[in-house]
């Protein structure tokens, strides 16, 4: 739905603009999208990136699929009609917290392209940042961090990325974190690399 339900509503504009925000947090408001299986390292890796952002003086926050699912999502499943509603509230927030000038962390399986495709084209070129962690199956099984592929193998758990529901990879992401290779300090590094590369933060 592209459309709002609701007629008769009008764009309010604020009297402060995106660029004054960021140029006061000497820093772009952007999103980083990190997307892979379930134990792939998405929520470690940016709550890692968040705090190494935070000592340098820079502010960015995570939103983590777990933790949204326990408030603003508490309504949506594992359907690939409610994981694309989580993705698409997701996305919205992500823009407004990146329109706040914050650079903000999304961690989520995300594992269908059209959404994540979706989430982009709500910022502006170069706003999006898709992150691809990527770990094989076999890797996050054996991991195995929550107990979930056990029991959804189990038969426990339907749709379960990976096992009985699908995982779209990236087609072309700005970032590949091979997290079965590169422990979590490389692949934060990496993510800090890039956004000093793109003038993100200074
Ligand atoms: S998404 O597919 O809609 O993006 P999201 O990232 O919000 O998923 O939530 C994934 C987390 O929910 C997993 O890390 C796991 O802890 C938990 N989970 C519970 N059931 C499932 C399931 N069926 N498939 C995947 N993850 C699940």
């Amino acid at each position: 739905m592209s459309q709002p339900k609701a007629a008769n509503i009008l764009w309010h504009q604020g009297h402060i603009t995106k660029r004054e925000r960021e140029e006061r947090l000497k820093q772009r408001g952007v999103i980083i999208w990190f997307t892979g299986l379930s134990g792939s390292g998405k929520s470690t890796v940016a709550a890692e990136v968040e705090r190494r952002l935070f000592e340098r003086g820079n502010l960015a926050y995570v939103l983590d699929g777990d933790n949204l699912r326990h408030g603003l999502n508490k309504d949506l499943g594992f359907s690939p009609e409610d994981r694309k509603e989580n993705i698409r509230r997701v996305g919205e927030v992500a823009k407004l917290f990146a329109d706040a000038g914050l650079i903000v962390l999304t961690a989520f399986i995300s594992p269908y392209r059209t959404d994540r495709d979706q989430a982009r084209a709500l910022v502006g070129p170069g706003e999006f940042i898709e992150v691809y962690v990527k770990c094989s199956l076999e890797k996050c099984e054996e991991r195995d961090v929550k107990g979930l592929y056990r029991r959804a193998r189990a038969g426990e758990i339907g749709d379960f990325t990976g096992i009985s529901a699908p995982y779209e990879e990236p087609v072309n992401p700005e970032i590949v974190l091979n997290t079965e290779a590169e422990d979590v300090e490389t692949s934060v590094n990496r993510v800090l690399e890039y956004l000093e590369a793109k003038g993100i933060v200074k």
